[in-house]
């Protein structure tokens, strides 16, 4: 997943890219934004793709930094939403270590850290820090490892669409077992990592963050199967929420 990928993606992104914030159906992420809105702060997006969150961001702060590595995102992002004057857009690689950021009161990053790689991870949560004032807040919203290993557990005994492949496929294995370990699971054939609580606790802790709250922001199981079972309810797939304050 790197910047060519996001380019390509990008003409075609609400069909290819799954929308956290049409899917928070119980509006966690909505309502925590807005606990944390006033006219006197400045917010920042990270990885703001088309900008589905403008909407919210740009009617309760002073300024928002909306930043994605992918420019035909940002164009697309400012041809739909002309009437947002405080919006400063900018390309930015969040995998950068040299990445010229501001810092802010607040910032978001919605379904953004999704690399296999390590080393941009390491970077890209290296720069995290660099984007939040001191005692400021971060919403980060990351795909749960925990959900998906629910979901493989799930198709592998019931298969609900009656096309799982081979659990542990002979060919593929070494890869398979990699990402396994390594938390990366596949979405629509891209490996992409998914994280546990306790991962990221650990790796915000050690980015000068203290994780405050954890949610689950719950989807249907039509997200994950065709045909789900009809007593597949609770507990839901999810990907984690986790409200951070920079130390
Ligand atoms: C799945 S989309 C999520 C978009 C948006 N936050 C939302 O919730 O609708 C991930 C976005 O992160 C951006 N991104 C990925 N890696 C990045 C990086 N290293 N620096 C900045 N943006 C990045 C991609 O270009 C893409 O627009």
């Amino acid at each position: 997943m790197n910047r060519t990928y996001w380019e390509k993606i990008a003409p075609d992104y609400n069909v290819e890219i799954f929308d956290v914030l049409a899917n928070d159906n119980k509006g966690l992420i909505r309502k925590t934004i807005n606990r944390f809105a006033s006219q006197q702060k400045t917010v920042v997006d990270i990885g703001c793709a088309i900008g589905k969150w403008l909407p919210l961001l740009s009617p309760g702060f002073k300024r928002v930094y909306a930043i994605d590595i992918s420019a035909k995102n940002l164009d697309i992002a400012k041809k739909i939403y002309p009437e947002y004057k405080n919006v400063v857009y900018s390309r930015v690689n969040m995998s950068d270590p040299k990445a010229k950021l501001t810092k802010c009161d607040f910032a978001i990053c919605i379904n953004a850290i999704l690399t296999d790689s390590l080393r941009k991870r390491d970077f890209f949560f290296g720069n995290l820090k660099k984007c939040v004032k001191k005692n400021g807040y971060i919403i980060l919203v990351i795909p749960s490892l925990e959900s998906s290993m629910l979901t493989s557990i799930i198709r592998n005994k019931w298969n609900p669409d009656k096309d799982a492949p081979a659990f542990i496929s002979k060919r593929k294995k070494h890869r398979q077992l990699k990402n396994l370990l390594e938390g990366n699971a596949e979405i629509d054939n891209v490996p992409t990592k998914h994280y546990l609580k306790e991962e990221l606790e650990l790796l915000l802790e050690l980015e000068g963050f203290t994780a405050e709250k954890f949610a689950k922001i719950e989807y249907e199981w039509t997200t994950e199967f065709l045909r789900p079972p009809f007593w597949l309810k609770e507990p839901r797939p999810w990907d984690w929420m986790v409200i951070a304050r920079k130390k």
